[in-house]
Order: C-alpha cells, then sequence, then structure tokens
C-alpha cells in the first residue's frame, strides 16, 4: 500500500471536518468535492453560498453535499468573537475581532479550528502564505515542546519518500532555531513511518569550507546531536554527500548517514523555498505540503500554484497528521 493509500484510509476511518476557507476556487471545490465523494472527509467551504453554487455550476462541480458556511450569517458569530478575544489576550478588541472574522476567511477558518468545530483548515490556493499563516501562529499557536513552527514538505515518487524543511516560514533561522527545525522534522518522519536519517545542509562538507553560515549548521546539528543521541545526523554536509553514497565515501568517510539521508534540513528559507521546487519540477516529485509543523491543531498553506491534485494530497496529509500527531502533547 503506498503513502497515499495508508492516509486514506487512516483519515477515511474519522471522517474528520476540514475546513476550506478559499470557496471561490475551482481547485478547491474540485478537490473538496472529491474528498466528500470518495468518504474521506467532511470539508466546509467558506464564503457567499450563492455566489459558491453559481461559481461551481459554472464549471460543472457538484458541492451540492458538502458544507457552506458564509461567515456573515455564521449565527454563532458572537462565540466566535468571544473566543478570538479571550485567545489574544489583551492584543485585540471585540470591535476587531468581529472585523476580522467577518473581513478575512482565514481568520474564520482558523477560529473554526481553534474552537474545535473543525479538525483541521486548508488554505493558500489564492492567499500568500503570510496571510493564510499568521492567523493560525495568533491563534492555534505552538505546541509546548516546541518554540516555533516551520513548514515541510513530503517529496514523493514511487516508493521514494524525502522529508524536507523549512520550506515556508522561517527566513534566515539561527543555529538554535535550525536545530528545533531538525528534531521537529525528525517527529514529522517518525509520524509517516520513516526511519530519519538528517542531513543538515550547506555548501560544505565537514569543514570543507569556513564561513560564517557553515559554522551555522554544524553547530546545529551538534545541538541536535545532544538532544537526540541515537539519531543518525550530518552536518554540515552537501547535498552529494548527504544523497550518493559513492561521493559519501569521498567527501565524509565517516558519515553516520552514508550518503542515504531522507530528511533534509536547509539552511535558509531561500535554499528551502528554491530547493523543494527544483526536486518536484526537476525531479519529477509529487510535493506534498508545505504541512506546518509545530501547531497545536493542522493548518496547512498550499503554494498558489498548486493544482487540484496537490490541493486533494495536502487535504489527505493535514488531515492524517491532526489523527497521527508528531509524539509532542498539544495545549
Ligand atoms: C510566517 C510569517 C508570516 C510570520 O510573520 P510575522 O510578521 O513574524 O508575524 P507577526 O509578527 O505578526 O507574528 C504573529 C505571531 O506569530 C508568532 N510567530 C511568528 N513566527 C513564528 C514562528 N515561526 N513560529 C511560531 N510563532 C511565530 C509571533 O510570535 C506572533 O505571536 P503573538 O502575536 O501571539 O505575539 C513570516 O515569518 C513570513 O512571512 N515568513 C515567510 C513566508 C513566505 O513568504 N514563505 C514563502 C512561500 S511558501
Amino acid at each position: 500500500m503506498n503513502i497515499f493509500d495508508s492516509m486514506k484510509k487512516l483519515v477515511s476511518a474519522k471522517n474528520p471536518v476540514i475546513v476550506f476557507p478559499e470557496g471561490m476556487s475551482d481547485r478547491i471545490l474540485k478537490a473538496t468535492s472529491r474528498l466528500k465523494k470518495e468518504g474521506i472527509m467532511q470539508p466546509i467551504l467558506l464564503g457567499n453560498e450563492k455566489e459558491m453554487k453559481a461559481f461551481a455550476a459554472e464549471r460543472g462541480v457538484d458541492i451540492s453535499d458538502l458544507t457552506l458556511i458564509d461567515p456573515q450569517t455564521y449565527p454563532e458569530l458572537d462565540f466566535l468573537v468571544e473566543k478570538f478575544v479571550e485567545r489574544r489576550k489583551g492584543k485585540i478588541t471585540a470591535e476587531e475581532a468581529r472585523e476580522k472574522l467577518l473581513s478575512d476567511v482565514n481568520y474564520f477558518g482558523t477560529m473554526l479550528v481553534y474552537t474545535e468545530k473543525a479538525a483541521g483548515m486548508v488554505s493558500g490556493a489564492v492567499h500568500t502564505t503570510a496571510d493564510t499563516v499568521r492567523p493560525a501562529l495568533q491563534i492555534i499557536k505552538v505546541k509546548p515542546c516546541y518554540t516555533r513552527i516551520s513548514g515541510v514538505f513530503i517529496l514523493i515518487k514511487g516508493d521514494q519518500i524525502y522529508v524536507v524543511a523549512d520550506c515556508a516560514i522561517n527566513i534566515a533561522p539561527t543555529a538554535e532555531e535550525l536545530a528545533e527545525i531538525a528534531i521537529t522534522t525528525v517527529n514529522t518522519a517518525k509520524a509517516i513511518e520513516l526511519e530519519p536519517r538528517v542531513a543538515m545542509l550547506s555548501f560544505s562538507t565537514k569543514g570543507s569550507a569556513h564561513s560564517e553560515e557553515t559554522e551555522k549548521m554544524a553547530k546545529a546539528t551538534e545541538l541536535v546531536r545532544q538532544q537526540m543521541p541515537d539519531l543518525l545526523i550530518d552536518g554540515e554536509i552537501q547535498f552529494d554527500a548527504a544523497f550518493v553514497p559513492e561521493i559519501a565515501a569521498r567527501k565524509a568517510p565517516n558519515s553516520p548517514i552514508a550518503g542515504n539521508a531522507n530528511v533534509f534540513i536547509f539552511p535558509s528559507l531561500e535554499a528551502g523555498n528554491i530547493g523543494y521546487k527544483l526536486i518536484q519540477r526537476f525531479g519529477g516529485y509529487d510535493a506534498v505540503g508545505p504541512i506546518l509543523q509545530g501547531l497545536n491543531k493542522p493548518v496547512c498553506d498550499l503554494s498558489r500554484g498548486c493544482n487540484e491534485e496537490e490541493v486533494y494530497k495536502l487535504a489527505l496529509f493535514t488531515a492524517a497528521s491532526g489523527i497521527l500527531g508528531d509524539g509532542c502533547i498539544q495545549e
């Protein structure tokens, strides 16, 4: 059974409610209609009911069995406002909270997740990452065992599976932050039953070059080792030495990952975001993500370049990550 089939089985058994704030995107409509028809999950679409129905009809998508919620007429809006204000602890007034919930579907969707009316949220087909993610950072917040969230991609081709991070959130992480990103990613890899072998990527292998950047990756590797002494990890290391056993034998002969890494941690968001897209487009891998790891509840951010199939798969992983957890207790 491939990873998608196992996820489908896992998620269908729970049939969770997942909110998709972008009810006026044809990719979202098509993917959610399939997810509902296949009995995998119960999608909620946000938007004006009449407009969504007309939009779907024009595109020949049947959304008659999906739940549609219009924030403007939502009967429990007062409850969401109250919970939003309470959660932000003095950072927002009731008036501002109401305004945000009525004007920004990502805030509304995030509050449905926070108040447990939905088990997770998938957005970002038409919104930027910052707009999709900020409500989750402010309201859902990071799990007590972490200090920050990060964005992981799962790259899949046949039975080859790789996990790469951070490709979505932290622009210029410090060594300490990179160590935490690596540990969170290891937990994500374990949740999908991958035995992690981690490469802390750089343009240098074991001191072949020296700069602030290479030393940062070497330090991050040490910090992870201190916290997870049994983990197979190496760094700083170049991608070829992490991925090709013959090159590892030459460049890093005693490497614990021996050119067989399956978890790759990038030194910056620039490297991570460019890197995953290269693997996806040049390598012909399915790229599922970014899955936001470290949040109390699952919220995932689509790439605006996504297609219907990518929405379908990310929704599956979002729901599955809520069921599987990552070994960390949520708030
Ligand atoms: C994610 C991002 C939007 C956060 O933006 P930000 O300006 O730091 O957000 P804010 O300052 O408004 O912070 C909002 C809250 O999130 C928290 N936060 C910010 N980054 C966080 C992180 N990585 N992990 C956990 N919490 C975080 C802040 O502490 C703050 O909490 P508070 O309001 O309760 O005090 C920003 O880091 C970003 O734009 N990253 C790049 C995204 C991107 O373009 N990716 C490429 C495409 S995939």
